[in-house]
């Protein structure tokens, strides 16, 4: 059994530890608030909690010899800090997405992880889910991709204070917020698990008055073909994301939680349907915490190595493309200086 420590206490830590514990693989053992009166709050939310560690100090947690791993879902630009802390304690962590602000913080904490020999994982969840990893086998048997269009696009209750003059962390270039870093992330990750590294990646956005992007287009291009994606957080976008094949089009009901994946066949006269999705699970982090307990139980495990291997070289690709997207279209955090 894992001893699981936190580090933020928003909702999405909640949902978190109710998947670490439904795994079976973790039990909640510490609680970092800025507060103690909210870690004690958040940590009476789960039963036999009496021995958990509270603190508003963050090296005590990390220091804890009562911790194996820990979650961190704080604002975007403190991932970097509080995950090099932690590993530098001798702690493996988990760290949202995405990990980092940019591609050298990203690679100096994957450097600094295998120099203690413990292990970092980006919280990307959505490809440990089972029907992500089912369109990455579909796609593997193809050599016939065309096209895509991926789509991202949901609107954000806290762009309500934006609109007010308000900066919250995820609007901000202080806490490395916005649309790609938010939601667009989760196409990155997509595209380049089914379509391999991109030849050049565009990046075209709409900035809000804080500075960071609100709304935007990538275009990613292969030799044969390129990927649109759509992403932005203060507009709702309804669509399917589409795969464009030589004798069809594969239809998927969304990129971050897939539910339903469809494959609509072009005969001569008739279109196949045929539908691959398996049933999703009921909390969506369920499956990255058991993957991720798998690589620190066995740590020598040959299937577990390649899994981790592989997940670290996407997490440093998805952060270059990211922060070349970026740069290229002037969207600078604090981080970054
Ligand atoms: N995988 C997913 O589905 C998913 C969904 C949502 C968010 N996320 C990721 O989770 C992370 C947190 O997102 P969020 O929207 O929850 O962020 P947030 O509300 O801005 O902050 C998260 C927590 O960090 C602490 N915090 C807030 N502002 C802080 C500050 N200025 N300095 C230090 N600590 C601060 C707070 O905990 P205390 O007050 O207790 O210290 C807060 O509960 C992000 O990286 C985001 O991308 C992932």
């Amino acid at each position: 059994m894992l001893n699981l420590g936190i580090v933020g206490t928003n909702w999405i830590t909640h949902q978190f530890v109710e998947a670490a514990l439904a795994s079976g693989a973790y039990q909640l053992k510490g609680v970092y608030s800025r507060s103690v009166k909210k870690a004690q709050k958040f940590s009476d939310h789960y039963e036999n909690q009496e021995e958990s560690l509270i603190t508003d100090q963050l090296e005590t947690l990390f220091h804890s010899d009562q911790i194996d791993v820990l979650y961190i879902a704080s604002p975007n630009s403190l991932h970097y800090q509080q995950a090099e802390q932690a590993i530098r304690a001798g702690k493996h962590v988990i760290v949202e997405k995405p990990m980092a602000s940019n591609s050298t913080e990203l690679n100096e904490l994957v450097e600094l992880a295998e120099e203690k020999e413990v292990f970092i994982f980006e919280a990307a969840r959505h490809i440990h889910e089972e029907n992500f990893k089912k369109v990455t086998s579909l796609l593997k048997t193809r050599d016939d991709v065309v096209g895509a269009n991926l789509t991202f696009m949901k609107y954000s209750s806290r762009y309500d204070a934006v609109l007010r003059g308000e900066e919250p962390n995820i609007f901000s270039p202080k806490y490395s917020g916005g649309a790609l870093m938010d939601l667009g992330v989760y196409l990155v990750y997509a595209a380049i698990s089914w379509f391999g590294y991109p030849e050049d990646a565009l990046y075209f956005n709409q900035k809000l008055t804080t500075g960071v992007d609100g709304i935007g287009m990538m275009i990613f291009r292969y030799p044969t073909f390129d990927v649109t994606m759509q992403t932005g957080k203060h507009a709702d976008s309804q669509l399917p994301s589409e795969i464009y094949l030589s004798d069809g089009t594969l239809i998927l009901d969304a990129i971050n939680s897939i539910e339903k994946i469809t494959m609509i066949e072009r005969e001569k006269d008739k279109k196949v349907v045929i539908e691959h999705a398996t049933d999703v699970l009921e909390n969506p982090m369920v499956a990255e915490a058991l993957a991720f307990s798998q690589v620190i139980n066995h740590p020598l495990g040959v299937e577990e190595q390649k899994n981790y291997q592989e997940w670290i070289q996407l997490a440093k690709d998805v952060h270059e493309v990211m922060t070349h997207m970026r740069k290229t279209s002037d969207i600078l955090f604090e981080a970054d200086q």
